[in-house]
């Protein structure tokens, strides 16, 4: 069974359009990989997701987990095991890392007042819970404090768009390890653009994002060997060729 289907999926943003007839079918328990030039739409698709209002789904449809949540809110679309960790996540003043945790786990009754673990586990000492939201933290650490949140959540799905960019050798590797871990037995869709990730994360199938459409699916590391070698000519190339009549 497929846990999540998109079906020519249209969606505009501020009057700009971000998908085009996209398609898209992730099975249960596999982790697929979106590559795609700046601008391609690879947060866009996250956000359309995730259903922020912004994102005005012109035609189209999403499925997740056989349901059908095109129009469905994002806090319910949470509530049925959706998780993020944002390329670009908010400081948030007054608000600190450690209760944002602490809230996030609740419903984990075995994580229940485990923060400084879970803090520990992705090198961040204990201090860190006291501090607001991201605010004042280094690149790296924010990414790392996404990392720390999702594991708190610990969802059925998860979206991790870029969670290794600006992050150092040995952070990536640890971070790397724990996502690896926690996509055991679980779902979801990882944005890189470099792929040192894939090093350590698992995934099962790679898409290449074009203008708003996957121009070609391959697998992961030959995709990604193929980007790095050549860019995305190629892929432009399979889409005007996909789209000779
Ligand atoms: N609110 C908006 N108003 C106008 N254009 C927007 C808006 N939001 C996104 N866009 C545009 O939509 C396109 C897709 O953006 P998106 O953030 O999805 O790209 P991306 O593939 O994630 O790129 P990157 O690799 O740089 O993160 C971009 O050209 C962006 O400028
Ligand atoms: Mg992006």
């Amino acid at each position: 069974m497929n846990i999540l289907e998109i079906h020519d999926l249209n969606v505009v943003v501020d009057g700009k359009k971000v998908l085009h007839d996209f398609n898209l079918e992730i099975p249960e328990k596999e982790v697929h990989v979106i590559f795609g030039p700046n601008g391609s739409g690879k947060t866009s698709l996250i956000f359309t997701l995730l259903g922020f209002p912004k994102y005005r789904i012109i035609s189209g449809k999403i499925y997740f987990k056989g349901k059908d949540i095109t129009n469905l809110p994002t806090d319910e679309r949470i509530k049925m095991g959706m998780g993020v960790t944002f390329q670009h996540p908010p400081a948030i003043r007054g608000v600190k890392l450690g209760d944002i945790v602490s809230k996030i786990s609740e419903k984990n009754h075995n994580l229940a007042g485990r923060e400084k673990s879970l803090a520990k586990k992705v090198n961040f000492p204990a201090s860190f819970l006291d501090r607001d939201l991201n605010y004042g933290f280094s690149g790296g650490e924010v990414k790392r404090s996404e990392v720390l949140q999702i594991l708190a959540q610990r969802p059925e799905f998860i979206m991790l768009d870029e969670p290794d960019s600006g992050v150092d050798v040995e952070n990536l590797e640890l971070i790397g390890k724990l996502i690896n871990e926690l996509l055991e037995e679980r779902s979801g869709i990882l944005i890189t653009h470099q792929g040192y990730i894939l090093r350590y994360v698992r995934t099962n199938k790679a898409h290449v994002i074009i203008e708003g459409c996957i121009a070609c699916s391959g697998a992961p590391l030959e995709t990604l060997d193929h980007i790095l070698r050549e860019g995305y000519w190629w892929c432009e190339r399979c889409r005007s060729i996909g789209k000779e009549p």
